[in-house]
C-alpha cells in the first residue's frame, strides 16, 4: 500500500509583505512647507497576505510565508509578527537591494489618506519560489497579483509549478490600482481551485455588474469560485451549482478592514481539511463577521480561544 504523503505545512502563502505606519487624530491635513501633529501612531504588520496567513494559523493550520523583505528593522517586526501568531518564516527571503514596502496611511475625517512604498515586495519573482517550499505544503495560497510587479508576468507559470507538483491552489486577485484587470482567467483559473475575487473584482474582470451572470461567464475554464459580497454574504459556484451564504449578522461593526483575508482563511482552513464546500463557505462567513468584531485584520484573531469565544458569543456559533 502506498503511504501517504506527510508535510511539514498545511499551507504555503506567497505574496506581498509590508508594514502599515497609521497616523490618527491628526490635527489638519498635511500641506506643504507646513508641519502638523498626530495624536496617535500604530506600526503593525499590513498586507492582505499577511493577514491572511496570520489568521489562518491562529485557526489551527501550519502556514509558511514566501515573500521578499529588505535588510532592515521593519523586515524584523514582519518576521516577529509573523512567528508569534506560528507562521513560518523560513521562506521569508531579504534582499539587500531594496527596503521593506511600507504604507503610510493618514486617518482624518472619517476617511483615509494612503502612500505605498512596494520597495522588495516588487522584487519577489518565480525563481525565489522554490521547489523546497512548493513541497512543503498540499496547498498554496497567492493573494494581491497587481499588488505583486515581479509575480504578475509570470502568474500563470506559478499556478502550473504548483499544480504540476501535486497542489492544490487558491486565489485572491485583490483589488487593481492601475485597474487594467490584465489577467489571462481562461489560461489561470483552469490551474486555480478556489478563486477568491469580490463582488467589484469579478465585475471588473468580466465586464459584467451581475454578479450570477459573471460567474456563469468564467465557469467554462474555473473549477470552484467564491464571490465575497460584504455585508450581503457570498455566493459560491461549485460543481456546476450556486450557493448562497448570508453574512452572520454583526449589529456592532468596528472595521471591516481585511475582512476578505480573514474570510479566505476561514475556507481555506477547511478546505485543506477536506470538508465538504458548504461547510468552507459558512466557516468563511464566520471569519470574515469575527474581523469585524475588532479593529484592523487580526485583532480579533489574537488566540483561537478567543476568537471562538466571540463566535459562541456575538453570533451564537458552536464549533
Ligand atoms: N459588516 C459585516 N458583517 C458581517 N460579515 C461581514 C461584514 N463585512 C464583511 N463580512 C464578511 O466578510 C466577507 C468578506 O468581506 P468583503 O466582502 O468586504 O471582502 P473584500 O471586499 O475582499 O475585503 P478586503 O478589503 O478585506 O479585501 C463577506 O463576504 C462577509 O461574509
Ligand atoms: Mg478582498
Amino acid at each position: 500500500m502506498q503511504e501517504k504523503k506527510t508535510y511539514p505545512f498545511d499551507v504555503l502563502v506567497v505574496g506581498e509583505l509590508n508594514i502599515d505606519l497609521i497616523l490618527n487624530r491628526i490635527a489638519g491635513f498635511p500641506e506643504m512647507s507646513k508641519e502638523i501633529l498626530a495624536e496617535e501612531m500604530t506600526v503593525t504588520l499590513g498586507s492582505s497576505s499577511a493577514i491572511f496567513a496570520n489568521n489562518l494559523s491562529i485557526l489551527g493550520s501550519r502556514v509558511s510565508y514566501l515573500g521578499k523583505v529588505g535588510e532592515d528593522q521593519f523586515a524584523d517586526l514582519v518576521c516577529t509578527s509573523l512567528e508569534r501568531s506560528g507562521v513560518d518564516i523560513g521562506n521569508i527571503i531579504k534582499t539587500p537591494e531594496y527596503q521593506t514596502g511600507l504604507t503610510v496611511a493618514l486617518n482624518y475625517d472619517n476617511d483615509r489618506a494612503m502612500l505605498t512604498y512596494p520597495g522588495a515586495m516588487n522584487d519577489l519573482r518565480i525563481g525565489d519560489i522554490s521547489e523546497q517550499a512548493l513541497d512543503a505544503a498540499p496547498h498554496m495560497h497567492l493573494s494581491s497579483v497587481f499588488l505583486q510587479e515581479g509575480i504578475k508576468p509570470d502568474i500563470v507559470e506559478i499556478f502550473r509549478k504548483a499544480k504540476s507538483r501535486g497542489m492544490t491552489t487558491s486565489l485572491d486577485p485583490q483589488w487593481d490600482p492601475q485597474e487594467k484587470w490584465d489577467l489571462d482567467l481562461a489560461a489561470l483559473l483552469p490551474l486555480v481551485d478556489v478563486f477568491l475575487p469580490n463582488e467589484e473584482e469579478l465585475k471588473h474582470f468580466t465586464g459584467l455588474a451581475d454578479v450570477e451572470a459573471a460567474i456563469e461567464k468564467i465557469s467554462p475554464y474555473c473549477n470552484t469560485v467564491v464571490v465575497k459580497k460584504g455585508v450581503k454574504g457570498a455566493v459560491m459556484w461549485h460543481n456546476a451549482q450556486l450557493v448562497h451564504q448570508e453574512a452572520f449578522l454583526n449589529e456592532d461593526v468596528v472595521d471591516a478592514i481585511g475582512a476578505g483575508d480573514s474570510f479566505n482563511s476561514g475556507f481555506i482552513h477547511k478546505y485543506t481539511r477536506g470538508a465538504a464546500p458548504g461547510e468552507c463557505l459558512r466557516y468563511a462567513a464566520l471569519t470574515g463577521a469575527l474581523n469585524t468584531t475588532a479593529a484592523g485584520g487580526t485583532a480579533a484573531f489574537a488566540s483561537k480561544e478567543k476568537l471562538l469565544a466571540t463566535a459562541r458569543e456575538k453570533f451564537k456559533y458552536q464549533e
